[in-house]
């Protein structure tokens, strides 16, 4: 089972729980292994998750932004320059996903702030907006999809040195004590 916190990227739940929340309550709750997603792009972040329980991690975010992924290089450009804040759960009365504050989530905030019909907001989102953004590289008009994580990330790498980065981090925390 995934448990994923609404700090994650992309298409997420309406309540806003975090994963510092969710991961617990679910693994006391449940009799399976749980996976951890939402707000973890690194080793410590990782092991931290299993802290909380979980016997694995999801990661999307922090793999936008590797040179293998298909993303637009004007989408990983502006992931490794985001500041906290950046992002905003969004959409919450259609399909509720976190995204990066653009001209395209003002108009669509501006729609819910007017109480919009759900027709309203579907017309201004029209067809194929998330491939604008993040396909095609429309940073204005597209919905560019990803987790506040994103300010952790600071460059574009290849996807082997990301996993050797997190797998390093995480093993040098288990040899280390904590009191
Ligand atoms: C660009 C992007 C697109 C995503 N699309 C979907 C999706 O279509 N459906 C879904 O269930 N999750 C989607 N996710 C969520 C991921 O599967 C994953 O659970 C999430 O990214 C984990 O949180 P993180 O972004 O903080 O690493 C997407 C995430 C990103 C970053």
């Amino acid at each position: 089972m995934v448990a994923e916190g609404f700090e994650a990227g992309g298409h997420n739940g309406r309540e806003e729980t975090t994963t510092m929340v969710l991961v617990p309550a679910v693994c006391t709750t449940v009799n399976i292994p749980v996976i951890a997603a939402g707000g973890i792009a690194t080793g410590r972040q990782m092991f931290a998750a299993m802290v909380l329980g979980a016997s694995g991690v999801q990661m999307g975010s922090r793999f936008v932004a590797s040179i293998e992924a298909s993303s637009h290089i004007n989408f990983k450009e502006k992931i490794i320059n985001l500041n906290e804040g950046d992002t905003v759960l969004s959409l919450k009365k259609l399909t509720p996903v976190r995204l990066i504050k653009n001209n395209f989530y003002e108009e669509i905030k501006r729609a819910e702030d007017n109480c919009e019909s759900i027709e309203e907001l579907k017309s201004i989102l029209g067809k194929a907006r998330a491939k604008k953004g993040m396909f095609e590289g429309d940073m204005d008009q597209g919905e560019l999809e990803i987790g506040q994580v994103s300010t952790l990330i600071k460059k574009i790498q290849p996807a082997a040195e990301i996993v050797a980065e997190i797998k390093d981090e995480f093993e040098q925390l288990q040899k280390q004590p904590f009191n």
